[in-house]
């Protein structure tokens, strides 16, 4: 594993949006694989300044690692929305290559297995991760075992808590998401791993440096042969680099 240690979020955003432009730039069908949350805020905006000033994205397709259940792209809390308005709209993309799954299709099974489909249809390049205080990627969540293909996930207590800061009422936060699956995950060519503050310090000593273990889902990442770890000097802190 490369780890990339950096003294601010936004440094290490300019640099992860790096590698996607090298990505971007080296292949006529680029497949990008996309994660939502706070962490990978200064990634899209660094990749919206580099399109600004002229990287070229028309041939870029994007899949996303989940979705809430029960919430409508156009729903505020939605992760559709959030990559609209982080990334999306900013670098006028042609949604027709942009995927996510659909958390409100009427059968759920069906939409995991048209979801396996895409991702079998496009390979991914590089997968972009953040990590849960838990440990998760995407929403794989800490279990006895884990699942290889695209499913949906009974979010843990933790995991709801974490996302409560979200909604104005604790009842509407969602309780299950659909999520790529771990094999879907380390198929990806090339991953970058993302972690920023304090509070993801502990983990990602598990998840790096502790053993592979189910509990710890992003320690899995152990086992692929071309994984970035992109930190600042806070989530880096319990590595004694
Ligand atoms: C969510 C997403 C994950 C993300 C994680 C961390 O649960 N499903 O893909 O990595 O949160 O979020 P944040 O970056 O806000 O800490």
């Amino acid at each position: 594993m490369n780890i990339r240690v950096f003294r601010t979020p936004s440094d290490a955003g300019i640099y992860a949006a790096s590698m996607l432009e090298r990505v971007i730039t080296s292949s006529e069908r680029p497949v990008i694989g996309l994660a939502t949350g706070e962490t990978v805020i200064p990634v899209y905006d660094a990749l919206v300044n580099f399109v600004r000033c002229g990287l070229n994205v028309s041939h870029v397709t994007t899949i996303n690692l989940d979705e809430y259940v029960g919430l409508a792209p156009d729903h505020p809390q939605s992760y559709h929305q959030f990559m609209d308005e982080h990334l999306f709209s900013r670098i006028g993309i042609r949604m027709q290559s942009t995927h996510l799954p659909n958390g409100v299709a009427p059968d759920l099974a069906a939409e995991c297995e048209r979801y396996n489909e895409v991702i079998r249809n496009h390979p991914i390049d590089m997968q972009v991760l953040g990590i849960g205080v838990n440990g998760h990627i995407g929403f794989n969540e800490p279990s006895h075992a884990l699942i290889t293909g695209t499913h949906v996930v009974n979010l843990t207590p933790e995991t709801i808590a974490m996302n409560a800061r979200f909604f104005s009422r604790k009842e509407d936060v969602p309780r299950q998401a659909i999520t790529m699956g771990i094999q879907s995950i380390l198929q990806a060519k090339q991953i970058m791993l993302l972690a920023f503050g304090e509070h993801k310090a502990d983990i990602i000593y598990r998840a790096l440096k502790d053993g592979i273990r189910t509990d710890v889902p992003a320690s899995i990442l152990q086992l692929h042969k071309d994984v970035t770890v992109i930190l600042d000097r806070q989530s880096a802190a319990r590595l004694g680099l």
